[in-house]
């Protein structure tokens, strides 16, 4: 079995700030942090510090070497990761606030990802391999159907939620990894309760299997034989950036493992309890050794 995490990778500039900025403010930013980021690359890191073999698909820009030399640091394949030099590789603009953040993201070189780099990606992968995604590339939809087409597993984390999300083929998504903003808008649901939004979802598609991931709150999961919850450890957050990112991740992780779905949910749990910790995007999510 193959991981083909096909995704987004955004340099971060990750600012601390006293207050949210309002409409028409000047701030002073009290840091600046520069760093590797993206919910396809965080990701791909988190399900590679999980210990799994993991082929990034995706594009950089000119300035996207230091990029690619990153994710094979971390020891992940790169040879479907296009350098496209007449693009930019995409950034994210983060204000961090008491450990709260915004994101501004530019797609650049993620939303230049085509139907021929695709069918050229799936040609190594085979049925019973994994496909992993997020909402921060071009061609989603196409991607999924083409994947599907092969007979790969679809894990797709709806984040950011855009109402294109809606016209996407939802039915060909086996694991679905929502936040409380991303299940409502999907439901569409007035109000976040967590079960009745699940219920919704669940009956919307009743095929795919349910992960929602609710913050301090915990996270919970459904499918047509179980319904979980697993509660959220008591951390001081320092910077929850990526933190869906590295439970998405490391939940995947359990389940190509051969864990229990509570067991992946409690591992991916610790992961992301050890993240929100940490500053940055890809720099916060743990090695494996650290959650024993
Ligand atoms: O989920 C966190 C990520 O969202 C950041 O790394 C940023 O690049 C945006 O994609």
């Amino acid at each position: 079995m193959k991981i083909l995490s096909f995704g987004s990778l955004n340099y971060d500039y990750t600012y601390e700030v006293e207050h949210f900025l309002a409409p028409k403010e000047t701030l002073a930013a009290k840091s600046m942090q520069r760093g590797f980021g993206g919910k396809g690359a965080n990701q791909s890191i988190a399900l590679a510090r999980a210990g799994l073999l993991v082929y990034h698909a995706g594009r950089v820009g000119v300035d996207g070497q230091l990029f690619v030399d990153y994710l094979k640091q971390n020891g992940i394949h790169t040879d479907y990761l296009i350098k496209d030099n007449a693009t930019a590789t995409g950034h994210a603009i983060i204000e961090v606030c008491r450990g709260e953040n915004r994101i501004l993201i530019y797609g650049g070189a993620n939303q230049e990802i085509t139907t021929e780099q695709i069918d050229q990606t799936l040609e190594a992968f085979a049925p019973g391999d994994w496909l992993v995604l997020q909402n921060e590339i071009s061609n989603l939809p196409y991607l999924m159907r083409a994947a599907k087409k092969k007979g790969l597993s679809i894990f797709f984390n709806a984040a950011p939620y855009d109402a294109s999300i809606q016209t996407y083929p939802m039915e060909l998504v086996d694991v679905l990894c929502v936040n409380e903003v991303e299940a409502s808008a999907l439901a569409g649901a007035e109000t976040f309760e967590a079960d009745a939004v699940l219920n919704l979802l669940h009956e919307k598609y009743p095929q795919t299997r349910l992960l929602l991931t609710a913050g301090s709150a915990g996270s919970y999961y459904l499918d047509a034989e179980q319904r979980l919850f697993v509660p959220c450890e008591k951390v001081q957050a320092v910077d929850t950036t990526a933190a869906g990112d590295t439970y998405s991740g490391y939940f995947l992780a359990g389940l190509c493992s051969g864990s229990a779905v509570e067991q992946a949910m409690r591992l991916a749990t610790k992961a992301a309890g050890i993240a929100v910790q940490r500053k940055g995007a890809a720099a916060s999510i743990p090695e494996i050794e650290e959650l024993k």
